[in-house]
């Protein structure tokens, strides 16, 4: 059976059906999911009722896989559910019980449902991003896609003239400062130090420029804070706008690709410290630093 994209959204997304997750790929199949990756930025597969070994497989056709590890959370080994290959995205304890509201771990995994891109925070941040949803909630907990090639497209002239050559920081103290959780260890602080990242990128394989926002962007190279801040902002703002964005619902047993070097995701409330969402992911390592990318 061959692949078939049908676009889900104006801006981004496509469903993608005739490829069985569990199975090994053909070099063919691996080109046509890189090819609808380069296209929609974020591609659907339902029905793919995956073990991690066989997520983890399906992932490697696209690069090496980026570990979860103290650069990007705070979870101690002892206290991870998963194998060394998988981010928990999930509302569980190692125990596979529900965090409790006050949970340190509940509270800065809440910092999944501002708008970013993932571990935009590594001097070398994600390619590919890849989510499992083994359990899913019955309401609430979307996940939500924002096109950055769209909100770029959309500057007027002169705002690309000012964003092209900029610099940011990004950093988890930055996205979960901006929610108030800011009780971390020294230890902790250490791991999240800011790591450099051009507002603006070209695709390797498009050459389409995209706005690299995200919520762990928190300071501009050479510009006054509050001035970068309000930059930053204005820019989230109107590239967050209601026609860029495609809102997944979660179907048990999807499984949701995309780019992270051309949109922004984040997740949607939902009832966290009653309903279980077993969502596990796996990321693929991006190849270069932004900042060594020509303008
Ligand atoms: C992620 C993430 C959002 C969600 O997996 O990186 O941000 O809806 N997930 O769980
Ligand atoms: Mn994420």
């Amino acid at each position: 059976m061959s692949i078939n994209i049908r676009p889900l959204h104006p801006v981004l997304g496509g469903e993608v059906d005739g490829v069985d997750l569990r199975q090994p790929l053909s070099v063919e199949q691996v080109a046509a999911i890189e090819a609808g990756m380069d296209k929609y930025a974020v591609l659907v597969f339902h029905g793919q009722d995956i073990t991690d070994e066989q997520q983890q497989a399906f992932s490697r056709n696209f690069g090496s896989l980026e570990r979860p590890d103290s650069v990007s959370n705070i979870t101690r080994d002892e206290d991870r559910r998963l194998g060394p290959d998988m981010a928990d995205i999930s509302n569980l304890d190692r125990n596979n019980r529900l965090f409790g509201g006050n949970d340190r771990q509940r509270l800065f995994n809440l910092g999944n449902m501002l708008w970013h891109s993932d571990s935009s925070f590594r001097a070398v941040p994600a390619k590919y991003s890849l989510l499992s949803g083994r359990i899913v909630p019955e309401t609430g907990g979307n996940t939500e896609f924002a096109g950055m090639r769209a909100a770029y497209d959309a500057l007027d002239d002169a705002m690309k003239a000012t964003v092209e050559d900029l610099v940011c920081q990004h950093s988890l103290l930055y996205s979960r400062g901006s929610l108030g959780f800011d009780e971390l260890s020294e230890q902790e602080k250490a791991g999240f130090r800011p790591a450099r990242q051009r507002l603006v990128r070209t695709h390797p394989v498009t050459g389409r420029k995209s706005l690299y926002l995200s919520a762990h962007a928190g300071a501009i190279l050479g510009w006054p804070t509050p001035e970068a801040r309000i930059l930053l902002r204005d820019l989230n703002e109107d590239a967050t706008r209601r026609d860029f964005v495609y809102s997944h619902k979660w179907r048990q047993f999807d499984l949701v690709m995309w780019d992270n070097r051309q949109v922004m995701h984040r997740a949607r409330r939902y009832n966290d410290t009653t309903d279980v969402r077993d969502m596990r992911r796996t990321t693929i390592a991006g190849e270069s630093q932004t900042v060594e990318q020509a303008a």
